[in-house]
């Protein structure tokens, strides 16, 4: 049953209702519309336009339709209704007849749209939050597990320095913090509640909007009706949390990916998370990764719509704004799915230790500790950086590492080598001295794990 009608004269084209309707979609707040409409019928109850006994009526038969869908969400988008505000007040009139009809005083599917999505994400953020810590825990668990496996670090792709792997996995398990933290200021910031403001102007009934705020969980009423109907700022910034999230989550799959590659062979990826090809009977993909790395332009791509939607929308509520919620949930979905899927990669990964090591001494990878020696020597670290920059040439034009090359063959470029140069380009060496807060050092990385471990824990 269409929530309008009355000045109309004609039927709407099919084909427009179809293009209008938005309950294909929005049906998944149908949560939300019910227990924003009881709040409702309290704030109404409370200035007189229900009695207590209606009220109650109400919410009985309210919450009566909460548990039909939640026993069965499909009867939702079968209904036909326009949206799913009408489909909740279109049951409700059928439980309760003409009383039904009373509910919708002072309030607009404005106002309440804009409810539903607030307490739509409030819910699915709770559910993000906790996937973004089960994919820290599981960081921190790895590194952990392979606490002292060395591994190549690259900058340019060109290996740098040796690094480990304990100290990649837990450079992930900031970017995710910092994640869960910006879930935490989105949701805090989206916690004010709408109702109440009408289609613009505020309702024309003297209700207690802080009380209803409060009782649907929220923080406080927001502050003008214009923008209580019209702001979706909320959703830009989940969608710019899970774009942000996701192209942390796309350096982490493409890393992998590269760690997994037959040319360097540093981990393997489980059987559970990889797949074959059709034709070539060797290969064993990385598809996992690849989806979430594929997945990220996505949902950058919802963000941009939602940027691009509300740009230039003049005050207060425009049918623009419907288009608010595709993007969103597919967004959501998406990420969620991503952050699983991370996860999941992490539990059976395997690292080829032997590979990964020789890679890391590989590539002159300690040609830094040279000139640091160097400079130790007395040598100005500008004429050290050159003068291991000619070692690096010569050893390779012998084909060998640095720490293959004689002390003669070292003094041949600068007389400052001597015996005590072999100590200092040892892989224990290269971590040992990096003790410096941030560093890969192994008791830095160890206090570091510690204290994910802790905050994590303490995070329950
Ligand atoms: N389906 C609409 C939306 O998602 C609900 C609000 C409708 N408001 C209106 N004035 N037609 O935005």
């Amino acid at each position: 049953m269409a929530l309008w009608g009355g000045r109309f004269t004609g039927a709407a084209d099919e084909r427009f209702k179809r293009f209008n309707d938005s309950l294909r979609f929005d049906c998944r707040m149908v949560e939300e519309d019910i227990v924003g409409s009881i709040g409702w019928s309290k704030a109404i109850r409370d200035v007189g336009i229900l009695t207590p006994d209606e009220q109650a009526r109400l919410e009985q038969a309210l919450n009566e339709l909460l548990s039909e869908v939640r026993a069965d969400p499909e009867i939702v988008a079968a209904s036909g209704e326009e949206d799913v505000h009408s489909f909740v007040e279109s049951s409700l009139i059928r439980k309760v007849g003409d009383l039904g009809k009373k509910l919708h005083t002072g309030r607009s599917r404005n106002d309440q749209v804009a409810t539903d999505i607030k307490l739509w994400c409030r819910g699915e953020i709770d559910l993000l939050k906790k996937s973004v810590t089960e994919l820290e825990r599981a960081l921190v668990s790895a590194a952990r597990r392979f606490q002292d496996v060395v591994f190549p670090g690259y900058t340019h792709l060109q290996r740098a320095q040796p690094v480990t792997f304990s100290h990649w996995a837990i450079a992930y398990a900031e970017m995710f913090d910092r994640d869960y933290l910006r879930l935490c200021s989105t949701q805090k910031l989206l916690n004010r509640c709408p109702l109440g403001s009408a289609a613009l102007a505020g309702t024309a009934y003297p209700v207690d909007r802080e009380k209803l705020a409060k009782d649907l969980g929220f923080d406080e009423a927001t502050r003008n009706s214009l923008d209580s109907v019209s702001d979706r700022d909320h959703i830009m910034e989940l969608l710019s949390d899970a774009s942000i999230s996701m192209v942390h989550l796309s350096r982490f799959a493409e890393d992998l990916i590269f760690y997994n590659s037959g040319e360097c062979g540093f981990v393997e990826l489980s059987d559970g998370v990889t797949s074959g090809s059709s034709l070539m009977p060797q290969k064993k993909n990385p598809d996992s990764l690849e989806l979430i790395r594929g997945k990220t332009g996505r949902v950058i791509g919802h963000l941009t719509a939602m940027l691009v939607t509300a740009k230039a929308l003049p005050l207060a509520y425009d049918k623009d704004l419907q288009e608010d919620k595709e993007g969103l949930f597919d967004a959501v979905d998406t990420w969620h799915a991503s952050l699983d899927m991370a996860a999941l990669v992490l539990k059976d990964i395997r690292i080829r230790t032997d590979r990964a090591e020789t890679a890391a001494k590989g590539g002159y990878s300690n040609a830094t500790e040279l000139a640091d020696y160097l400079v130790k020597k007395g040598v100005p670290f500008r004429e050290a950086h050159g003068l291991v920059g000619r070692m690096v040439v010569y050893a390779i034009s012998q084909n060998k590492p640095l720490e293959d090359m004689s002390v003669e063959e070292f003094r041949q470029i600068s007389p400052a080598v001597s015996d005590d140069v072999y100590g200092i380009l040892t892989l224990d060496s290269v971590r040992a001295k990096r003790s410096a807060k941030g560093g890969i050092s192994r008791e830095r990385v160890e206090e570091e794990i510690s204290f994910l471990e802790k905050r994590l824990a303490e995070r329950g």
